[in-house]
């Protein structure tokens, strides 16, 4: 048995590449998505775990790989000490009902032409666990629970609100009350004022059922208001990891620095971090990620050890022993940024290798 301070869920060097293949009989392999490139983290019993990163840096494919949706193309996960790579068929059927998940699209994961209590009532089906009776009762027990009207078990999906079909996929979620729910930016296709109340119902049933979350989203400001640590992604790697408000104070990463300093333009809360560091370029393409660190191309402290080495996820001298950072030249307290994009020319760059055909 797992020990009480065993992390729930422990990922070692997790990798997920994407072949693309290329002919019309016989299918090569022309190059790869490394839509994840070997990722390390835990997620506590209980905790929020945020994941932040811009888009296409491999959030929702991690998910994916943690809850068992993906195969893995090399490492392992471990939940409660059991490597989920590895199940059988019956293993992974068990697992499932452990680990749930909530998507973006409150519109496009529910079949509009079933009704509501059906889809919820989809869980217990699939497991064999409730039927008739018990499982309509069950059913309106969790839409109670969720904060719908158990009387409207029988509606379309479309004769619901955004925020409340998310409601929705949250209760359907919840029905084998699992230990983990991964939260794929849950909130963000509702209106603000709607944002809110999901969250908090998502707050308040994390503490009713102890529940752990893996919550991804672009928002920084919900993430470090729904997170106890928070992982920032950039294509594939994690390049930085720490407590919420440890990263949001005090980020290592010139990558965190930056997503930091453009959301602090919405975010009056964020404002505080006056420095503004713009980021320049695009986020370079996953199939021929840069050499050495991956943010080197567009890092304003980026020097020729970053063309060459990429840096481990460590713990950095000075920082707390959960807050790790991969850089060679993480930033100081401090230290500004703004100014020091001159580095930038300095650094050589790769030389540009032929363009795959798709
Ligand atoms: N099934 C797939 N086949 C091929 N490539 C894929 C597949 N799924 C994702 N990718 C690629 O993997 C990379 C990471 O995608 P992913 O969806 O995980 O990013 P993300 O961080 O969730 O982005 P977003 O914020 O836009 O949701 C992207 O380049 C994406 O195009
Ligand atoms: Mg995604």
């Amino acid at each position: 048995m797992s020990a009480p301070e065993e992390p729930l869920v422990q990922a070692e060097g997790v990798v997920k590449h994407f072949p693309i293949k290329q002919g019309v009989i016989f299918k090569k392999e022309v190059a790869r998505v490394h839509a994840v490139d070997g990722v390390d983290l835990s997620i506590r019993r209980g905790e929020t775990l945020g994941v932040v990163g811009e888009s296409g840096s491999g959030k929702s494919t991690l998910a994916r790989c943690i809850t068992g949706l993906h195969p893995v193309t090399a490492g392992r996960i471990l939940f409660e000490g059991t490597d989920i790579t590895r199940l059988s068929a019956a293993g992974l059927k068990a697992f499932r009902r452990d680990v749930q998940m909530i998507f973006q699209d409150p519109y496009g994961s529910l079949n509009p032409r079933r009704r509501v209590g059906s889809i919820i009532g989809d869980p217990f089906a699939i497991h064999g666990l409730a039927d008739g009776a018990d499982r309509k009762k069950r059913v309106q027990e969790l839409m109670e629970l969720v904060g719908l009207n158990p009387e409207h078990f029988n509606r379309f999906p479309a004769e619901f609100s955004g925020g409340q079909r998310q409601r929705i996929g949250v209760a359907r979620a919840l029905a084998l009350r699992p230990k983990l729910i991964v939260c794929d930016e849950p909130v963000s296709a509702l209106d603000v004022s709607i944002q809110a109340q999901v969250i908090n119902l998502l707050k308040d049933l994390q503490n009713e059922f102890g529940l752990t979350y893996l919550f991804i989203a672009h928002d920084l400001s919900v993430v470090r208001y729904v997170s106890d640590r928070v992982a920032v992604m950039y294509l594939g790697k994690i390049g930085e990891g720490a407590a919420a408000e440890e990263l949001y104070q005090r980020p290592r990463h010139p990558y965190s620095a930056a997503l930091l300093s453009a959301a602090s333009i919405a975010d009056p809360d964020l404002a505080e971090r006056a420095e503004r560091v713009v980021l320049s370029g695009d986020v370079p393409s996953p199939i021929d990620p840069p050499s050495g660190c991956r943010f080197h191309p567009r890092c304003p402290k980026a020097q020729e050890r970053c063309v060459a080495e990429d840096p481990p996820l460590v713990v950095r001298e000075g920082d707390a022993a959960d807050h790790r950072t991969a850089c060679h030249f993480p930033v100081e307290p401090g230290e500004s940024l703004a100014h020091n994009k001159a580095a930038i020319r300095q650094v050589s760059t790769e030389p540009d290798l032929p363009e795959v055909e798709q």
